[in-house]
C-alpha cells in the first residue's frame, strides 16, 4: 500500500467518540481539530499519524466500514449485530457497556411465559426478530421506531419493547422493568476485510497499542 495513505476512522457520534478520542489520546494519537466543539467541519485529519477521523451516526458506521469509505469504525455492538454488515471486529473496547434486553409492564410476563403472540417495539427490529423467533421460536409481531422506545408499551403500540438498558433509569420513571436479558453490549472495534489486509501492520499495530492500554485501565 502507499506510504502516504490516510487511515480513516468512521466514529459513531457521541458518548462513544468522546471516549475513543480520550483512549487514543492515551497511546498517543490525538485530532486536535476535533476538540472544538463550534466547528462544522464533518472530517478532521492527524497529519503525523496520516489518520483522517469522521463522526457519523451510529448505524451508518458499519456502513462506512463495509464500502472501504472508512478502514476502522467504533461502534457499538448493538449496532453492529443490527446491521450485519462484512466487517471484522477486532476488539472489545470495554466502555460503552449496557444490556439489550425485552422490557415492559410486569403484566406482560405472563405473554412471555406463554409465549403468546404479542407486538415487540424495537429501533432493533433484526436483533429483535432473531430474539424472539430464534431463540424462544415465538411469533410476535415487530414494530420498528426511532427512538423514546418506551412510549410504546405505555400508549398501547406494543405489549412490550427490545431495548438497550444502560442505568435502567429511563425504565424505572417510566412503570417499566427488564422481562429478560438478550445480551451484554459494549463499543467495538470494526476493521474492513481489504483493509485488514492490505494495511495489516498499521492495523495490527494499533489494536496492539489499545489492547495493551485497556489491560493497564478498564475504567476508561
Ligand atoms: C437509550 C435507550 C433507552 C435509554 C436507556 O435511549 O434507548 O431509552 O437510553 O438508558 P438508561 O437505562 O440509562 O435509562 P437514547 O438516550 O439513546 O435515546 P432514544 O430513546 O432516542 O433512542
Amino acid at each position: 500500500m502507499e506510504e502516504n495513505r490516510y487511515l480513516t476512522f468512521a466514529l459513531g457520534k457521541g458518548r462513544l467518540a468522546k471516549k475513543t478520542l480520550a483512549l487514543f489520546e492515551k497511546i498517543g494519537i490525538t485530532c486536535e481539530e476535533m476538540k472544538d466543539t463550534d466547528t462544522r467541519k464533518l472530517i478532521f485529519v492527524n497529519e503525523e499519524e496520516k489518520m483522517r477521523f469522521f463522526l457519523a451516526k451510529g448505524p451508518d458506521v458499519p456502513t462506512y466500514v463495509e464500502y472501504g469509505a472508512a478502514d476502522i469504525g467504533i461502534v457499538g455492538e448493538d449496532t453492529i449485530l443490527e446491521e450485519k454488515r462484512k466487517i471484522f471486529e477486532v476488539l472489545d473496547l470495554g466502555f460503552g457497556k449496557c444490556r439489550m434486553c425485552v422490557c415492559g409492564p410486569q403484566k406482560a410476563v405472563g405473554l412471555l411465559q406463554k409465549r403468546e403472540w404479542m407486538r415487540v417495539a424495537s429501533k432493533y427490529p433484526n436483533i429483535a426478530k432473531d430474539y424472539f423467533y430464534n431463540k424462544r421460536h415465538q411469533t410476535v409481531e415487530i414494530i420498528k421506531l426511532n427512538g423514546s422506545i418506551e412510549l410504546a408499551p405505555i400508549v398501547g403500540l406494543s405489549e412490550v419493547i427490545v431495548d438497550i438498558v444502560e442505568t435502567g433509569s429511563t425504565l424505572r420513571e417510566n412503570g417499566l422493568e427488564v422481562l429478560e436479558e438478550v445480551c451484554p453490549l459494549s463499543a467495538r472495534m470494526v476493521v474492513n476485510p481489504v483493509s485488514m489486509k492490505m494495511e495489516n501492520e498499521r492495523i495490527t499495530r494499533l489494536i496492539a497499542l489499545l489492547k495493551q492500554e485497556l489491560s493497564k485501565d478498564s475504567t476508561v
